[in-house]
């Protein structure tokens, strides 16, 4: 049954699903690396496509951006169509003088600045991490596709233009890699209904060194992270 916000029938979800924070993307991804693809939603112009890669039945959604937009998506997904496995691919910025633009991050962990973990963990302060199997997966097959992943933590945020002037050094004394907006919401959401989560994403720019990925580049890490993504759910064996 088509939820409020996704219009796809019953069956026409996968149960491993990627997710990129702007519709075109996922649109782009289904194009280029999904065969048989076709669109199972557009909602909100938030396009969804199903289809194969190798012969695992995958579907490719948009999140839209923040947690508000992309808990929406990835709850309706996980309790109304089933979805056990989702892998968010996306942009992130970078916080650590030890990353770089158009390096790929497993996170394995998110902390936040958003109310919404604590308002369903009864105050308190819920550890938002990933499935073990999934960051092993995605280890795994980014170094024998070729790209080193890095793994650690990101801060999903609320706010993209960040009010602290002290924000960068609290997430640098802390550990913190790169920032992003979706991640802390998606492992809890996971977490609350059994479901299995990561977040692989890349570094578009860095808020230490100012630089930035050209559109060329965005789109070359946008292939090597998707094809980390889609070769984990294939190799995934939790
Ligand atoms: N802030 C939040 N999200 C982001 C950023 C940023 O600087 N860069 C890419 N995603």
């Amino acid at each position: 049954m088509p939820t409020p916000h996704i219009g796809a029938a019953s069956d026409a979800i996968a149960e491993a699903v990627l997710l990129p924070g702007d519709p075109l993307r996922a649109e782009h991804i289904a194009r280029h690396f999904l065969k048989e693809a076709e669109q199972v939603t557009a909602v909100r112009n938030m396009l969804g496509f199903t289809g194969r890669y190798r012969s695992l039945p995958v579907t490719v959604v948009g999140t839209g951006m923040g947690m508000p937009s992309a808990a929406i998506y990835i709850t309706e997904l996980i309790r109304e169509y089933g979805v056990q496995r989702l892998i968010r691919v996306g942009s992130c910025g970078g916080v650590s003088a030890d990353v770089a633009v158009r390096d790929v991050i497993v996170a394995t962990g998110a902390c936040t600045d958003s109310a919404m973990n604590r308002a369903k963990y009864g105050g308190w302060d819920f550890a938002a991490v990933p499935d073990y199997e999934l960051v092993a997966a995605a280890h795994t097959a980014a170094a024998d596709i070729g790209i080193p992943a890095r793994t650690g933590l990101v801060h999903s945020t609320d706010t993209f233009y960040q009010p602290r002037a002290d924000a960068t050094d609290i997430w640098n004394r802390m550990g913190v890699l790169a920032i992003e907006m979706e991640t802390a919401a998606l492992y809890s959401i996971a977490s609350e209904h059994r479901a299995r989560a990561l977040a692989v994403l890349t570094v578009s720019d860095h808020l230490g060194s100012g630089e930035e990925t050209s559109s060329e580049e965005r789109e070359k890490t946008l292939t090597d992270m998707t094809r980390i993504a889609l070769e984990a759910l294939v190799a995934d064996r939790g």
